[in-house]
This record gives C-alpha cells, sequence and structure tokens, in this order.
C-alpha cells in the first residue's frame, strides 16, 4: 500500500475542513486526556458541553486527584459510562504520587498508569506530545481498513492487523494532523452506514470507492445500534438509573435499597431485591457507590 498520495489529500482537506474542537486547541496532556476518555464512548457533540465544564471545575490533575469522588461522578452527568469517571480520578491520583502530576510522555509508562489502555495512551502521546503513534478508535479503524482492505476491511481485519496497518499508515511528519484528520474523515465523510465517497479526499485511493455503500446496505440489519443509549431493561440501564438517583441525594443522605429498588424499576418487588444487590454490589466494587453502616446507600 503506498500512502503518499493520501497523506497529501487527507492532509489537505483537513487543512481546509477540520472542526473547530476545543481540545485541539490545547497541547495540555492533562486536558488532552479528559477529552480523549469523554470522547472514547460519548459522540462529540454530547462531550463539547461538558469537557470545557470539567476542566473549569477540575483544571489540573491535582485538583482532580483531591476531589470527592462523588462529586466527580456528579460532574460526569450526561455523558454515561459512570465508571470513566472514577478511573480517571484514580489515573489523576496516581499521576499526583509517582509523577509529581505530570503526566509521562513515553507509551510503556502510559500503560503502566491503570485505567490507561492502548487507545488513551497513543491519543495522549500524540496529542499532547507528538508521538508518531497511531489512534485508532473505531471510526479511524473503519476509516483505514476501507481503504487500504476493500469494503469488508474494518470487519474481518483483525485488530493486530489494524493496529499494524495504522503504523504503517502514518507519515513521517505531523502524526498529530493525521490523526485527527482520520478521526474527522470517519465523522464526516466516511461515515458507517452513509459514506460521501464521491466527495471523500481519499476516494482515489481507496480500495472501497463507491463500494462502500453497497456492501454496508446488505449488512445493514446487523449493526449495532448506537452504544449511547443504554437498552432498557439492561445491566447498563439499571446502572445507570441507579447512580442517577444517587445523585440527587443531598451531602449526608443516603437511600435504603428498597427505595433505590422502586424509584429504578416502576413494578420493583421484594423479589427483585437479589437482583438489585448484585447491581448495587457492581457499582460498589467499581467505585461508583458506598454502603455505609446503617445500610444506606449513597455515592462514594
Ligand atoms: N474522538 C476521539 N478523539 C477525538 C478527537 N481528538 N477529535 C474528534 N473526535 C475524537
Amino acid at each position: 500500500m503506498i500512502w503518499h498520495n493520501l497523506h497529501t489529500a487527507i492532509l489537505q482537506w483537513y487543512s481546509q475542513s477540520a472542526r473547530d474542537l476545543p481540545w485541539r486547541h490545547t497541547r495540555d496532556p492533562y486536558a488532552i486526556l479528559v477529552s480523549e476518555v469523554m470522547l472514547q464512548q460519548t459522540q462529540v457533540d454530547r462531550v463539547l458541553p461538558k469537557y470545557l465544564a470539567f476542566l473549569a471545575q477540575y483544571p489540573d490533575f491535582r485538583t482532580l486527584a483531591a476531589a470527592p469522588t462523588s462529586e466527580v461522578i456528579r460532574t460526569w452527568q450526561g455523558l454515561g459510562y459512570n465508571r470513566r469517571a472514577v478511573r480517571l480520578q484514580r489515573v489523576a491520583q496516581a499521576v499526583v504520587q509517582r509523577y509529581d502530576g505530570a503526566l509521562p510522555d513515553s507509551m510503556p509508562a502510559l500503560l503502566e498508569l491503570e485505567g490507561i489502555g492502548r487507545y488513551t495512551a497513543a491519543a495522549v502521546a500524540c496529542f499532547a506530545f507528538g508521538r508518531a503513534e497511531p489512534v485508532l478508535d473505531t471510526n479511524v479503524r473503519r476509516v483505514l481498513g476501507r481503504i487500504a482492505l476493500g469494503p469488508d476491511g474494518p470487519a474481518t481485519a483483525t485488530p493486530a492487523a489494524l493496529w499494524a496497518l495504522a503504523k504503517e499508515a502514518l507519515p513521517d511528519s505531523d502524526p498529530y494532523s493525521w490523526n485527527q484528520a482520520l478521526m474527522d474523515l470517519g465523522a464526516r465523510i466516511c461515515m458507517e452506514r452513509n459514506p460521501m465517497c464521491l466527495v471523500c479526499p481519499a476516494r482515489s485511493g481507496c480500495a472501497s470507492a463507491g463500494r462502500a455503500v453497497p456492501a454496508l446496505r446488505e449488512q445493514r440489519g446487523s449493526y449495532k445500534t448506537k452504544r449511547e443509549a443504554p437498552f432498557a431493561g439492561s445491566t447498563r440501564f439499571y446502572r445507570g438509573r441507579i447512580i442517577e438517583r444517587l445523585r440527587l441525594l443531598g451531602p449526608a443522605e443516603t437511600l435504603p435499597l428498597s427505595a433505590i429498588g422502586a424509584s429504578i424499576k416502576p413494578d420493583y418487588a421484594a423479589s427483585d431485591e437479589p437482583w438489585l444487590q448484585g447491581l448495587i454490589q457492581g457499582l460498589e466494587h467499581d467505585g461508583l457507590l458506598a454502603t455505609r453502616e446503617d445500610g444506606g446507600i449513597a455515592l462514594p
């Protein structure tokens, strides 16, 4: 695969039509980490209003590390996947303890921090420290898979093959713009369902150009629905409802198990108690809530 012409075309398109996103105006490793943790499972337009507010409240690792966890979980409201709030705070605490409040800049050191996975480490290494790391999220996987492997590439290639492909595709200079450009391409042109091949800057070098649409149409029924809305009745749905309810409590207030059950499930019955107990235990294990001595339940 020859990438040179694609580099030129995609980077030129990006220089003209990059989205103006607030995390593209900073190289502060803390701010970049916050943005990438938020963006990993939440869409850009839902992250936008939360990102700046979070940074205003917790401007650096020290502030976040020292905040009450219950408050961080409250601040996370609207983003979903609340476990990320707890994990992000734990990363902040480790950075303060081990690195005096400054995030390390190497991949091995970043990966050693519990709560930072391969994607987040690569994103921070590239977007904050300018390192030539491939940054492979769902969108970029789809873009590169289609370009290099054809319409079925993203679905059939192994994760290792896609990481290798992303590494091979990196240009010699400006990995920052390249990785951001691939994200914009995935969000605005090379969409999952309706890729706009006709206006794509990569069309002349893409193995899926003009073919991505029919290939996808055939499979349309098999697409998962967006992760944004947890399926009503799923464990994630009820976990979210429990945290939502606990967010409403005052500082010293707690709720008994039965009251939580009634507030998250209209037909809650005594026979649901073991199920609810299981959910509560899971949330407690994830650091999202605490059970007080009298059995009352609250945010940690
Ligand atoms: N999704 C994940 N990271 C992103 C970024 N830096 N810009 C836009 N979308 C993203």
